[in-house]
């Protein structure tokens, strides 16, 4: 088990747009010692995805894991660990929709951001298996997330309505009371 440091809002990493991976790159040892390392990272911070430019790698690489059975966001439907390789958006609906994002980037803060309620979603797996799926809602709203991250962009780059951004226990006192 191998945590990584995650980087923090101000670091350039996180602004530069990330390398695309080769196939080669995807399926190498190091790789799969990266997203090792990224799960493990993933899972002690409490996160439910991370980008390789949050641990200093700028590349095409992400992760996301919702567990079963809800977490500090509420009720959710489950996500199985997915990683995606060189992973593309296509809006499927143009509407968007403000809901609170965090980000293991930018520690103690939430924000409402506008994202697209409904997406496709394309990439590979690191053994370059073809990733191809749809999602709506908080599935959508995740992989928007950690896609922005492989493009420099974090969540406060895209709040609207800084009425709602701020530290997460002047937000919700009664949330961060309770111990998760
Ligand atoms: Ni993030």
């Amino acid at each position: 088990m191998a945590v990584r440091e995650i980087l923090k809002l101000g670091h350039p990493v996180l602004r530069r747009v990330a390398r695309p991976m080769t196939a080669e790159e995807a399926a190498s040892s190091e790789t799969r010692q990266l997203v090792e390392d990224m799960v493990d990272t993933l899972h002690a911070a409490g996160g439910i995805g991370l980008a390789a430019p949050q641990v200093g790698v700028s590349r095409r690489l992400a992760i996301i894991e919702i567990a079963a059975g809800g977490s500090r966001y509420g009720e959710l439907e489950p996500m199985p660990l997915t990683v995606f390789v060189n992973p593309e958006i296509e809006v499927i609906d143009e509407r968007t929709q403000g809901y609170w994002e965090g980000c293991l980037s930018v520690p103690g803060l939430r924000g409402v951001v506008p994202r697209h309620r409904r997406i496709r979603y394309q990439g590979f797996d690191p053994l370059g298996k073809p990733i191809d799926r749809e999602a709506e809602g908080f599935h959508a709203r995740v992989v928007q997330h950690e896609c922005d991250h492989l493009f420099g962009t974090l969540y406060p780059m895209r709040v609207r309505d800084f009425s709602r951004f701020g530290y997460t226990d002047v937000l919700f006192p009664e949330l961060t009371a309770r111990p998760d």
